[in-house]
Parts: structure tokens; sequence; C-alpha cells
């Protein structure tokens, strides 16, 4: 079987490579002739842990290859839609203009009875959209006109080859009917040997799967920003949110992951994803049945708010003018994705209050730069520390964990820290002379 992969970012350069590795023939296509070259070179155009090995081992097989052309994948039968669905600007909704230019430039290409896989995080009711735009331009005999499905994607950055080869689960929405049923098979082939592991296949109808996806994304955010909720309840009583989370964790029904109180989610998926979630129930007539993610996302962006505030009070009422060192500026750990990271919109804030910012990322300081050209950059972590007046520990990275706070003091000029992500020994800096902050854990 030969698929192809429209969309070369995280989801789809994985998913091409991921997909290689089990022997299947894939072409990888995508509109940006610099990430195609550098993929061609064998080369990720981000980073992602294990993805580097991965790709290297599957060129070297042949049996995967990158193309601009999207005469290229003519003749594959599934093709995986992967392009990104960001935000509209000026709204809460999905812009899916990337999806419909995939799909216009796949139409004259599509060959009889293949298969178009939707992996893109969609509103639902786009896969019969897309159906619909797929019979208008179909040409050929309509009883074997190219079928979509939906075939959501769960891969979580810095995991995505794990989590692309050995996801949870794997669920297939396809059309009703013996047209369903055939796609619905061609999808166990292609997932065999993921079935093969015992790794769960779910068939349902395409507008189910189109909504699993946005509803696990939608849980996930809101378990964040309930434990963030609790934060805030914890900072007004003197409670520490850390033994909270630890204390209800242990109830299985609840689990302890994704409790991780600090200053909140953010990348490329869970804010978007929850915003057109409710933009699209609101078109749907149900907004009320989601009006709580309006709160899920406030909730989030005060986590921001604190953060900011916490850094001010720690240099005694005013940014302006103090050395501000950040660490950390991906949306999290083991990624070099900046999108909506709560740790870059933290540093910009404090930077537009006169803070003079230094901001250190193990891995993501060319994209920051991209997005935020006046923050000042350091790749050395001792020179980003050397002669703070507060240090803000915003993402997770092992090598921020793995500071030793005696040390660290020698180097700034106050010891002060606020440790967004809670993850710290706050008794160890406390002892070594730090006045230490956490979200959510005045004293713990
Ligand atoms: C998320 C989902 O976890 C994936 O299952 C999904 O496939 C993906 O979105 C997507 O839609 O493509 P990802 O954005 O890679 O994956 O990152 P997460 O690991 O979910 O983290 C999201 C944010 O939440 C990060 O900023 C992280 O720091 C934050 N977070 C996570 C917390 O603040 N607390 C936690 O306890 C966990």
């Amino acid at each position: 079987m030969k698929l192809s992969v429209i969309g070369t970012g995280y989801l789809g350069a994985v998913h091409a490579a991921a997909m290689a590795s089990l022997g299947f023939d894939v072409v990888g296509v995508d509109v940006d002739p610099g990430r195609i070259d550098r993929l061609r070179a064998g080369s990720a155009p981000f980073y992602e842990p294990e993805f580097d090995a991965l790709l290297a081992q599957v060129m070297a097989t042949g049996h995967l290859t990158w193309s601009v052309d999207y005469a290229d994948l003519a003749d594959a039968d599934v093709h995986f839609l992967c392009v990104g669905t960001p935000q509209r600007r000026g709204s809460h909704a999905a812009d899916l203009r990337y999806v419909w230019d995939a799909v216009e430039a796949l139409i004259p290409h599509l060959r009889p009875d293949s298969i178009l896989a939707g992996k893109s995080t969609v509103p639902v009711g786009t896969a019969e959209a897309i159906e619909g735009r797929i019979a208008h331009g179909w040409t050929g005999d309509a009883a074997h006109r190219p079928l979509v499905v939906w075939n959501p994607e769960f891969l979580r950055e810095g995991f995505a080859v794990e989590d692309t080869l050995r996801p949870d689960r794997i669920v297939v929405g396809v059309p009703a009917g013996p047209h369903g049923e055939r796609a619905a098979e061609v999808m166990r082939q292609v997932y065999a040997a993921q079935m093969a592991e015992g790794i769960p296949l779910l068939v349902t109808d395409r507008p189910t799967a189109e909504l699993v996806k946005v509803a696990a994304n939608a849980f996930l955010a809101t378990k964040i920003s309930f434990i963030n909720a609790m934060a805030e309840v914890c900072e007004a009583t003197g409670a520490d949110v850390v033994t909270l989370a630890d204390a209800i964790g242990y109830d299985a029904r609840i689990g302890r992951k994704f409790l991780g109180a600090g200053v909140g989610f953010g990348g490329g998926c869970l804010p978007k994803d929850i915003r057109a979630f409710s933009a699209r129930a609101g078109e749907l007539g149900v907004d009320q049945a989601l009006t709580f993610l309006r709160e899920v996302d406030d909730i989030n962006s005060r986590r921001r708010d604190r953060a900011v505030e916490t850094a001010r009070d720690l240099v005694g009422g005013s940014l302006r003018g103090q050395r501000v060192c950040v660490l950390g500026a991906a949306f999290k750990p083991n990624s070099d994705d900046v999108r909506d990271s709560p740790a870059l919109d933290i540093a910009a804030r404090i930077h537009n209050e006169g803070g003079q910012v230094v901001v250190h990322d193990p891995k993501a300081l060319a994209n920051d730069e991209a997005r935020f050209p006046s923050l000042r950059y350091e790749p050395e972590l001792r020179v980003s520390l050397g002669g703070a007046d507060v240090v803000l520990l915003l993402t997770e990275w092992q090598e921020y964990r793995d500071l030793d706070p005696v040390a660290t003091a020698d180097l700034v000029a106050a010891p002060r820290l606020l440790d967004g992500r809670n993850v710290l020994d706050s008794a160890a800096w406390r002892a070594a002379g730090w006045s230490f902050r956490g979200m959510g854990r005045e004293h713990g």
C-alpha cells in the first residue's frame, strides 16, 4: 500500500516517517520548499526527540520521499491530511484555509477508490464538507469516488515518535454503509502493526471521530485549569496545591497526570482547540454546553498575570530596570515550539513593564527570536543567570530542575526565584538563602 502525507509539521513529518518505518511507501508533501529541502536532506525542521534518528533510518530504506508537487502523490491509496488549523485572526474559530487549499490541490490527483484520511484537528462537520467538495470536483465513476475518513491524532510534542508508533488508541470515523466498511478495512490494514500490539482501533461515524479529538484536548485543558483554580484558592488560604494534587491524584478516578499547577497551558493545540470548540458549539446552537471552556481559558490566562505579579513582588514592587532571568521559553520542555507559550508571554509582559529580560532555553531560542525580537536571548545558562535580580523558571527543562541552589546563588545579583512550574525542592532553595515562590504554594 502506498501512503501520502500532506503537511509536514510536527504531526505530518513524524507520521510520514513512522509509517515508512513500518514498511509503507510514503510520500510527504508540503507547499514550503525550504521545509521539503531540509527533510530531503534528512534534517528535521523542528526539534523533536527521536525524530532525527527515525528520519535517518527511514530515509536510508528508500521508503520515504518528500515533494512540493501534488502530482507525486497521485498513486497513493491513502492520503493523510496533516495541515495546521490555527486560530482565525480576530475570532476564536479555526482557520481552515490550509485544509481547503490542500483539498483543492489534492482533488485533481485522487485516483478511484482512494481514501483521504483527515488527521488535522477540525471543527465537527469538516469531513462531511470535504466529502461534498470532492463529490463536486470528481469527474470519474461515482461508485469509485474517493472516500473521506477522520483519523484524529493524539500525539504530544516531545513524545511525537512514541505516540505515533504506539498511541493509546486509534480512532477512525467512516461514512455510513458499505463504503464506510471498505474504508474501515483499509485503515485496519494501515494500522495492522499497531493493532497486532494490542492497541485498540475504534471505528466510529465521522462526527464522533472529529469530536473525540477536541473533547480530549478540552478535557486536558480543563484538568489543568481545575488545578490552577485550586492554586488560586491555595494562594488565598496558605494551602499547598502540589500536596493537594498529590492527595487527590491518588484517587484512581482523578489521577495525578495533568494536575501540574503552574503558569498554565500553551502551545499550538490546547488554547486554540478549546476556543475553536466553543466557537463551533455556538454555530451549532449548543454554546451553553461549552461556556465552561471560556472559564478554563480565563483561569489559564490569570496564571500568567499571577506570575508577573509575583515577579514584581519579589523585586519589591516594580520591574522597571530589574534584570529578569527567564528560564525556558518553549511552551513545554523537550520542544522548540513557542506558539502561545506562557513563558514567552510572561517574558514579553515583563519587558513591557521595563524589566531587562534575558531569556534562556535549550532549544527554542531561534523560534523565540523570530516571534519576539526585542527580548534578549542568551544561549549560555550561566550567562543568563549572571547578575539577575530575579529568576523565573517558566518551562521545566531538566537542566533547570538540576540547578544547584547554592552554586546558582553565587551567579545572581539577588537570590529570588519564582518556580512557575512547581518542580524545584523549595526547602533546598530556601535553605540556600533564596526568596522562593511557587504557584499556589506560598509556604510549600
Ligand atoms: C496536546 C495533547 O496532550 C495531545 O494529546 C494532542 O494530540 C495535542 O495537544 C494536539 O492536539 O496535537 P501538546 O500540545 O504537545 O499535546 O502538549 P501537552 O503535553 O498537552 O501540554 C500542553 C500544555 O499544558 C503545555 O504548555 C504544558 O506545560 C501544560 N501543562 C501540562 C500544564 O500546565 N500542567 C500539566 O499538568 C500538564
